[in-house]
């Protein structure tokens, strides 16, 4: 039987992987959530709900947020992928521009929904970076955040809208 081999290239790096039930593959079913939070470690996007509605586990794949608990990993071959450990600068540790504004805003209290909402909003702004309010407030109606924090979120956002970058 041929082993269906699947390649994921993560904040720019290339991981290969094998598909199975063998230990070290990665099983069928297996989400794009638990590859990267259990086998590379990116442990940033969180699971909360698991079911595609609470937003915190969204990473950025070809360029559209997408919630990492709904992905299945064999279904990610040939895919750039990027999460929240990707932002910052690598070499420098420079956080982001919608990382920055996030702290100046105190735009989060727990931060347990924070990775999820800044790659939702990074998704947004790279597509439309002058985005208003109001479409601001619509990308991340699927971002539940628990403390409460949703204004100073929209206003850190709202920063960065209409400046070079996210
Ligand atoms: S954990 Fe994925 S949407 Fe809630
Ligand atoms: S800052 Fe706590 S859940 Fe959003």
């Amino acid at each position: 039987m041929k082993i269906q081999e699947i390649t994921l290239y993560v904040n720019g790096i290339q991981y290969e992987f094998s598909i199975g039930n063998k230990f070290g593959q990665i099983p069928p079913g297996e989400t794009l959530s638990q590859t990267l939070r259990n086998r590379l470690g990116l442990t940033g996007s969180k699971e909360a709900c698991g079911e595609g509605a609470c937003g915190c586990c969204t990473v950025i794949m070809e360029g559209d947020a997408i919630t990492s608990c709904m992905t299945l990993t064999v279904d990610c071959d040939g895919k750039h992928i990027l999460t929240i450990e990707g932002l910052a600068d690598p070499e420098t540790g420079e956080l982001s521009p919608l990382q920055q504004a996030f702290i100046d805003r105190y735009a989060f209290q727990c931060g347990f929904c924070t990775p999820g909402i800044i790659m939702t909003s990074k998704a947004l702004l790279d597509k439309n970076p002058h985005s208003t309010e109001e479409e601001i407030k619509e990308a991340l109606s699927g971002n539940f955040c628990r403390c409460i924090s949703q204004y100073h979120v929209v206003q850190a956002v709202s920063d960065v809208a209409g400046k070079a970058g996210a």
